[in-house]
């Protein structure tokens, strides 16, 4: 049986890997005119995936997880190095993706398709990102790691997820019950 702090980090990747779907599929019914683009839908993936990996997932893996694999398993050290970076990195371009997702609302197609190259470059990049960490990082950390490395970091991703108080965990899911719900058709 898997660790709990995988079984989480890959129940966190499963809901980031569904918007970031939600997302492809939006801009491609936006670019083959299948839909005008919902513009409020679209706002809330882009909020769920700037909070949802930056206060919880990215800090899970960030502080908990990858400080201990560096000690046991130091040849994944630049890997890790990596994958911080990336961590950064996509937290920036989500940011942008929020001004480039306005500046198409406000001004109209002639930036849409700013919006939709950062778009795809954002959503390749961390599919890529997860992939790395479920093929690699955690086989090897599920290596390395004893019972007891496991046992502290359950007890350590649970005292995160209880100092984010619970009205900011109920809205990530509520938001994300929201952008998974296929919108009626009005
Ligand atoms: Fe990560
Ligand atoms: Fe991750």
């Amino acid at each position: 049986m898997q660790p709990t702090a995988v079984q989480l980090i890959i129940e966190e990747h499963r809901a980031i890997a569904t918007v970031l779907h939600a997302l492809q599929e939006a801009v491609e019914h936006a670019r083959h005119g299948v839909a005008a683009p919902d513009f409020a839908r679209l706002r809330a993936m882009l909020v769920y995936l700037d909070e949802m990996p930056a206060r919880v997932h990215h800090a899970s893996e960030g502080r908990l997880l990858f400080p201990l694999i560096r000690e046991r398993c130091p040849a994944l050290r630049p890997v890790l190095d990596r994958l911080e970076g990336e961590h950064e990195r996509v937290e920036l371009i989500v940011r942008e993706l929020g001004h480039a997702l306005s500046a198409w609302q406000v001004m109209g197609e002639v930036r849409h398709e700013a919006f939709e190259l950062l778009a795809r470059t954002y959503i390749e990049s961390y599919l890529g990102h997860m992939k790395v960490e479920e093929d690699y990082v955690l086989p090897v950390a599920m290596d390395y790691l004893d019972a007891a490395d496991w046992h502290q970091l359950a007890a350590a991703f649970e005292h995160q997820r209880g100092v984010l108080a619970d009205s900011a965990l109920r809205n990530q899911r509520e938001l994300y019950a929201r952008i998974v719900t296929k919108p009626s058709a009005d």
